[in-house]
């Protein structure tokens, strides 16, 4: 089988989560003996459609353009057995480098209309390939797809299959390290649905499911990216110079801190025991919170707990400056700025740093 996989994603660099996912999709297709050939759309010149009709009459089949679409890709595109359109959701619907794409396949098709029971369609001067549509969005629902989905089937020429559409919301988040076990379990359902689209010509239920899978609380999603975006803001970078500097996100609230805080404890510290940690923050944020680290887990609770091994009173704002590497931990203790009882010890060994936590 011969497949061209586009991708209309601008982003470059690893960032894409339309490419992250498209990249498994491929590799389980490539596994299945299918022959695939990737296409970033960014990288080819792509004029837009004039509708000047010249294809429909002068030229029949073929487009005024000189460029990357006319030599390369519609030749391409006409003789895939598949062709995979992965695209950014922008807007609720395809970004304009994938529709720009499409409406340059309007040679493909005749300018007759024809009369449908419900609706008209023109011919098609050539076969059309099947597709297979695969998309990412931010938010953290799958009905964010609903109007594309909805847009892709009241469009469908009767004559041109979808054989799959893969869609993965809270894209986004699959990049934070604190999820890591899901988005690698997304990441193998979508290899697993290449596979089963090259063998099968569609995807199981069951494979659907797991790329679909929420990565945790819709909440979590929402609190982990204002984190992101104030922080951004807060430092003026954008989001690849926050990527570049390694930018720690700041906290701005007891959820935000209870969130991202386990993440970068060193839980082997308990050993075989249970250890409790008990935060109180004063200022910018009031309140009190505590984490229980066992067995390799930490369990976050508001309010207090009783007989806490470490107690930690702070200003929340200290807190969150030794937290995104702002200020020294050991300083600011030393100079009073926060104040520590029960086994200073341990808590070192909590806060050590390890390079694969992050
Ligand atoms: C112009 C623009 C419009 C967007 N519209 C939506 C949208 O309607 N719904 C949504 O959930 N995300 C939306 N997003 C977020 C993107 O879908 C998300 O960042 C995605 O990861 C981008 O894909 P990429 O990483 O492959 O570039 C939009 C992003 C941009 C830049």
């Amino acid at each position: 089988m011969n497949i061209l996989a586009l991708n209309s994603s601008p982003r470059t660099g690893g960032r894409s989560k339309t490419e992250l996912m498209l990249d498994r999709l491929v590799e389980g297709m490539r596994d299945a003996g299918a022959r695939v050939e990737v296409v970033n759309l960014r990288e080819k010149k792509i004029n837009n459609c004039v509708g000047c009709y010249t294809c429909w009459t002068k030229t029949p089949g073929k487009c005024i353009h000189k460029d990357d679409m006319s030599g390369e890709l519609f030749p391409k595109w006409l003789e895939s057995d598949l062709v995979v359109y992965a695209t950014p959701l922008y807007y609720h619907t395809m970004n304009s480098a994938m529709s720009r794409f499409k409406e340059r396949t309007l040679p493909a098709a005749l300018p007759f209309i024809e009369m449908g029971d419900e609706k008209s369609t023109h011919p098609l001067r050539h076969r059309v390939p099947p597709a297979v549509w695969l998309s990412v969005c931010g938010f953290p629902e799958l009905t964010e797809f609903d109007v594309f989905s909805d847009y892709l089937h009241r469009t469908l020429h009767k004559d041109v299959e979808i054989w799959a559409e893969i869609y993965r919301p809270a894209a986004e988040s699959m990049s934070t390290p604190l999820f890591r076990e899901t988005v690698n379990d997304i990441l193998d359902a979508t290899k697993r649905a290449g596979w089963e689209l090259a063998e099968t010509r569609e995807v199981s239920p069951e494979t659907m499911a797991r790329i679909a899978q929420p990565i945790c609380e819709r909440e979590q999603i929402a609190d982990l990216a204002n984190m992101f975006w104030r922080t951004c803001i807060a430092e003026e970078v954008s989001p690849k110079e926050f990527d570049e500097k390694g930018i720690v996100p700041r906290p701005y609230s007891m959820d935000t801190f209870m969130l991202v805080f386990p993440h970068g404890l060193n839980r082997e510290a308990a050993g075989d025991g249970r250890v409790l940690m008990q935060f109180t923050f004063t200022g910018e944020v009031e309140g009190q919170c505590w984490f229980a680290v066992e067995k390799g887990n930490v369990k976050a609770t508001v309010g207090t707990c009783d007989n806490p091994d470490i107690a930690i009173t702070t200003p929340f704002g200290v807190w969150m400056d030794i937290m995104t590497r702002k200020a020294d931990g050991q300083q600011m203790f030393m100079e009073g700025k926060y104040r520590v009882e029960g086994d200073l010890n341990l808590m070192i060994e909590l806060f050590k740093e390890d390079d694969t936590r992050s």
